[in-house]
């Protein structure tokens, strides 16, 4: 298993291009600003979606940077988990999550925003000859009655399958969401959650599988055990499989990176970037880069060796998030009425783990992301004890005029 943080982005939103606006029909007459409109929103929260994934990608850097661990993970999933909890957010909570998605034009309302997400889901399902599986779920406890319309429209828009589960039965119902998450991503990630907070009364969930077969395979036979340096110091075996083929790359000078990419048998394509220097590459890279790269890219002839590999990679995200700018939703300024008007609500944990297997035939890839949502006033009830010595004071308030004063350490004598 390799430690060195490898650079590999799955662009799956970027590349998806010419489908979806043309399977809504233009045959009903007068539609056609209500399909503008979608269309637009759907084209601004996929911009925004991409720009999210590079910012969340620079905070997990500076996250993990010290440990020396790999990176992999969904933006999408994260986009989707947190889209769906701002349907339940009110007021400033709502504009943070907002604001950080990046859904701040005046067009982005909360229904333009789910209906692109609506469509976004729906298009990812339906790639044709490969398998590629998302969508939500949401678990709740079967003492808690959420807003009716909260529910409603995360079925609707992110096709949430919704399930009652007795969340003071910690284990037992973290092994329901562990089973269905390991269900719907083929056995991939099979505990996203662990030490469920007894508090929770419901559970978000979003999940993300991805299969590719690369339209050119990589021969098994020539497959050979060789080195991956890790750093200056460190050499670790893996198992290197290699091709020669023409094969679309591209060197950007301006931050001495090499770029290859190697197509899926789909729409879906994979970029292996390989810089001089990770830093400068992670520090500017952007949606325009990748823009830039696919549309320059020249095929010749290469070479090229890619190991094969398995990896897996585990985030809490709360500091990273609040360090984006959410920081309401995990205390209690949380503003979640649109779920719960009756009861205090906030989120205890935003967790997110995913999987990348390269092989010979292709890839697979899969993630999810959880949020739990507690009660505070269960989560919260402040306890003090006086079992230890302590100070009296009785004052009157007005004038704090002091009437009494004392130390109590034995109460018995
Ligand atoms: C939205 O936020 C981004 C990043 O914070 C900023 O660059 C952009 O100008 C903002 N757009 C609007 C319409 O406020
Ligand atoms: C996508 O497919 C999965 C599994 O077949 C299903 O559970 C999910 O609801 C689908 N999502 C959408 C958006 O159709
Ligand atoms: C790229 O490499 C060249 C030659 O080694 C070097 O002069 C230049 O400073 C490098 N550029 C960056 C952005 O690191
Ligand atoms: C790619 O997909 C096409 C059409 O589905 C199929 O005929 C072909 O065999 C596939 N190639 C590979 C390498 O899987």
């Amino acid at each position: 298993m390799m430690r060195a943080a490898l650079a590999i982005w799955i662009l799956s939103a970027v590349i998806c291009v010419g489908r979806g606006h043309h399977q809504i029909g233009h045959d009903t007459t007068g539609q056609d600003t209500v399909l503008d409109s979608s269309a637009n929103s759907v084209s601004l929260v996929t911009s925004a979606n991409k720009d999210f994934a590079y910012r969340l990608y620079r905070k997990l850097v500076a996250h993990v940077a010290s440990e020396g661990k790999n990176i992999f993970y969904s933006p999408f999933s994260v986009s989707i988990a947190l889209a769906a909890l701002s349907v339940g957010a009110r007021g400033e909570t709502h504009r943070q999550l907002f604001s950080s998605l990046g859904f701040n034009s005046s067009l982005l309302t909360q229904t333009a925003v789910d209906q692109a997400f609506q469509m976004l889901l729906q298009r990812a399902n339906k790639t044709s000859n490969e398998d590629t599986r998302e969508g939500t779920a949401v678990f709740v406890d079967h003492r808690f009655k959420p807003q009716p319309e909260f529910l409603e429209a995360l079925k609707q828009s992110y096709f949430a399958d919704a399930f009652n589960v007795d969340f003071t039965e910690t284990t037992d119902s973290a092994n329901t969401i562990n089973k269905y998450v390991e269900e719907k991503t083929n056995g991939k990630i099979d505990k996203l959650v662990e030490n469920l907070d007894p508090s929770t009364v419901m559970y978000l969930i979003s999940y993300i599988y991805y299969k590719g077969k690369w339209a050119t395979p990589f021969d098994p036979e020539l497959t050979k055990e060789d080195m991956f340096m890790v750093d200056e110091n460190t050499k670790v075996p893996v198992q290197m499989m290699n091709i020669e083929k023409n094969l679309n790359t591209y060197y950007d000078q301006g931050i001495n990176t090499s770029v290859l990419h190697l197509p899926f048998n789909s729409s879906y394509s994979m970029l292996l970037l390989l810089p001089d220097n990770m830093a400068t590459l992670e520090n500017v890279i952007s949606p325009s880069h990748v823009t830039k790269w696919l549309k320059w890219m020249k095929s010749r002839t290469h070479k090229v060796y890619i190991p094969k590999f398995s990896i897996k990679a585990s985030f809490s995200l709360n500091n990273v998030l609040t360090e984006m700018g959410i920081t309401d939703i995990f205390g209690d300024r949380a503003d979640l009425r649109g779920i719960s008007e009756g009861q205090k609500l906030t989120v205890s944990e935003v967790v997110h783990q995913a999987t990348l297997d390269i092989d010979e035939a292709g890839a697979t890839a899969a993630a999810a992301t959880g949020i739990g949502i507690t009660l505070m006033s269960l989560r919260h009830i402040p306890v003090l004890k006086f079992n230890r010595p302590f100070m009296v004071i009785i004052t009157e308030r007005s004038t704090e005029n002091v009437l009494f004063m004392g130390k109590i350490i034995n109460p018995n004598i």
